[in-house]
């Protein structure tokens, strides 16, 4: 069993080290694709991540990474588009709103999420879209920088 779960454990080493997360995760079907979603599944580990104990009454689970600073970036591609919150596709949209929730459980709240859409038409909308993300992006950067700066100066 040890050996079954040496990758886990080196990617939940991985995943404790880091203050950052960054994902790229392309919408597969609306939801994660198959290789992401099994990372996942490596790294929400009872007595690691999150814990288990069946003997408490009523909240039997607790996020283990409460309270470490960390937060999660999420850039996301789509080949179609308005999966934005409030847009006609939003409730077809399993990434984002999955991601926050499987982090959210290990204590991870902060998840930011950017993504560009329009890559099965290659036109005019995907070129606005990628620089939409792009400025997003500088922007998303300057504020962690910020509050990075921040955090170590406090
Ligand atoms: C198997 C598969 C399923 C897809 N499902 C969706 C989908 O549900 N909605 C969508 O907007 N785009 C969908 N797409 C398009 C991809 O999200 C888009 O092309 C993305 O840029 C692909 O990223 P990649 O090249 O990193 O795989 C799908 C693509 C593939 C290959």
């Amino acid at each position: 069993m040890h050996d079954v779960l040496a990758e886990s454990d080196a990617l939940v080493d991985e995943l404790l080290e880091a203050d950052l997360i960054v994902a790229g995760v392309p919408m597969y079907n609306f939801g994660v694709p198959a290789g992401f979603k099994a990372w996942i599944d490596n790294i929400v580990r009872v007595g690691r991540t999150f814990g288990f104990d069946r003997s408490r009454p009523g909240l039997p689970y607790w996020p283990m990474l409460s309270d470490m600073n960390k937060r999660l970036v999420v850039l996301g591609a789509r080949g179609d588009f308005g999966y934005e919150p409030g847009e006609c596709m939003a409730h077809s949209n399993h990434v984002e709103p999955h991601l926050r929730t499987v982090f959210g459980y290990l204590g991870i709240e902060e998840v930011h999420g950017i993504a560009v859409e329009y890559d099965e038409f290659a036109d005019q909308r995907l070129r606005d879209s990628l620089a939409q993300a792009e400025r997003r992006i500088d922007a998303l950067v300057k504020n962690l920088a910020e509050s990075l700066a921040t955090t170590v100066n406090s």
